[in-house]
């Protein structure tokens, strides 16, 4: 299959545009609370209203794919009443901001492991991704249950599945159409908020060559000035893919 995206291994992205793909850990939720003797559920509340203003920005921006991880198939190791408050606000977000997404002509995508959803939240997810699929402004996509180790495993098992003659020879491109984010380029800037330098098992075969951004400040205090700093040190990469910096600037075109 013909894979027309931009490759990590193929086409340069220009690096004095905004990034077509921006991917983010909304992390440090229950700090931002702590630090305001408020229980840990009050930042995630607060980290929705961020993520509204973030979104609103990408479109704003021009950015095409906003891809955020909002709960990691690693977090049901929490305690049980967080979870439950987690999947709660998960649900109410989508009914309450799916109208407004569809107005701003955003397209809702969601991707994980959705069978530890309950129905009410199954059929609420389909029905969101529905109703905005055919918009174009903006690719918004929620990881909820979501693991970079899950999203390979699982597509290999769902190309083999289709294409048990695969097995011994299958190759990337093979690949490409079952892993969950086949449908976008790969994300040019990768932001985690909350000063943890990790990936946190997020989208492990896609960040391949992403710009990885870390900041100190809290998910709940993270907006559109600060998105606008990221991106303002993603334009001052260099974006190699294992060329010389020579090659890049035309010096040696070998
Ligand atoms: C990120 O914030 C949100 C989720 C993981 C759901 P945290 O809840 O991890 O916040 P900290 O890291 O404990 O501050
Ligand atoms: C990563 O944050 C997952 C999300 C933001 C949804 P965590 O706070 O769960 O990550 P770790 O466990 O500290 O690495
Ligand atoms: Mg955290």
């Amino acid at each position: 299959m013909a894979n027309l995206l931009p490759s990590s291994t193929c086409t340069i992205p220009d690096i004095a545009s905004v990034p077509r793909h921006i991917a983010v850990i909304m992390d440090g939720n229950g700090r931002w609370a702590k630090q305001r003797f408020m229980p840990r559920v009050a930042g995630h509340q607060r980290g929705v209203e961020s993520l509204r203003e973030v979104v609103v920005a990408c479109r704003d921006l021009g950015v095409e794919y906003l891809t955020v991880f909002a709960f990691s198939s690693e977090n049901w190791r929490r305690p049980a009443d967080e979870v439950s408050f987690l999947m709660t606000l998960f649900l109410k977000m989508l009914e309450r901001e799916v109208t407004k997404l569809h107005k701003n002509n955003i397209r809702l995508k969601i991707i994980g492991d959705r069978s530890r959803f309950d129905d009410k939240l199954r059929q609420t997810m389909q029905d969101a991704e529905q109703l905005t699929a055919a918009n174009t402004a903006l690719t918004l996509t929620i990881a909820a249950n979501y693991g970079g180790r899950w999203d390979v495993m699982h597509a290999v098992q769902t190309m083999l599945k289709e294409h048990p003659d695969l097995a011994q020879t299958f190759t990337e491109t093979d690949l490409q159409p079952y892993l969950s984010m086949s449908d976008a380029p790969e994300p040019d800037l990768f932001i985690r908020t909350g000063g943890e330098q990790r990936i946190s098992n997020f989208m492990l075969w896609q960040l391949a060559y992403t710009e990885l951004y870390f900041t100190d400040i809290l998910w709940p205090a993270f907006g559109r000035k600060e998105l606008e700093t990221a991106i303002g040190s993603y334009k001052k990469r260099e974006r190699r893919f294992g060329r010389t910096s020579e090659q890049l600037k035309g010096e040696n075109s070998a």
